[in-house]
């Protein structure tokens, strides 16, 4: 019998580790605040239906997580072990993720990409995301303590 491509399942706390390790291991994904295992776990039990992980032969060959507000869904660090990429793994874990935020009610979903990331770019131009023009990204950083000058 042959072996099925890859699955592609929902992400549980045991496979935090992998993931983080994916992660540091794939060049263009950004890990940064709350990207460690405790955060991570957490960010799973608040959001379990949109954060998915695709196994090939007991490989962690990619993953995604995505969260919903009540409004938009916002996915993060996507990525496909290198020697597994260009299989349909990357897009097989956007199509279900984007099924799962339609199913819980999201409208919209919003990701963010490094300018410098051609890949990504290509990779979402490719799968039809409309890549915006018009806004820019701010961050606050939520340190116990900081003023927030207002
Ligand atoms: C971007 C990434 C997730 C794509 O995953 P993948 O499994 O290799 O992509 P797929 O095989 O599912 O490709 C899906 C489609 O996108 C196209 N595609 C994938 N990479 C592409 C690229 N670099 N340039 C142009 N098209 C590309 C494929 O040709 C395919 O098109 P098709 O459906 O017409 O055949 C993967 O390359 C990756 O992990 N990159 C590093 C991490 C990263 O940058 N993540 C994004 C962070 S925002």
């Amino acid at each position: 019998m042959r072996e099925p491509r890859f699955t592609v399942r929902e992400a549980k706390a045991e496979d935090v580790h992998a993931m983080l390790g994916l992660w540091a291991a794939t060049p263009g994904i950004g890990l940064g605040v709350g990207d460690d295992e405790e955060d991570l776990k957490r960010f799973i039990a608040r959001n379990p239906r949109t954060c998915l992980v695709a196994w090939k032969g007991g490989i962690l060959a990619g993953a995604v997580v995505g969260g919903f507000d009540g409004r938009r869904g916002y996915l993060y660090h996507l990525a496909v072990r290198k020697d597994y990429q260009s299989q349909g793994i990357g897009k097989a874990l956007v199509a279900e993720v984007l099924d799962r935020f339609r199913e819980i009610g999201a409208r919209r979903v919003h990701l963010l990409v490094f300018t410098t990331n051609q890949q990504a770019v290509a990779f979402y131009t490719r799968l039809g995301w409309r890549l915006r023009q018009d806004v820019l990204v701010a961050s606050w950083d939520c340190e116990p303590g900081k003023d927030c000058g207002c």
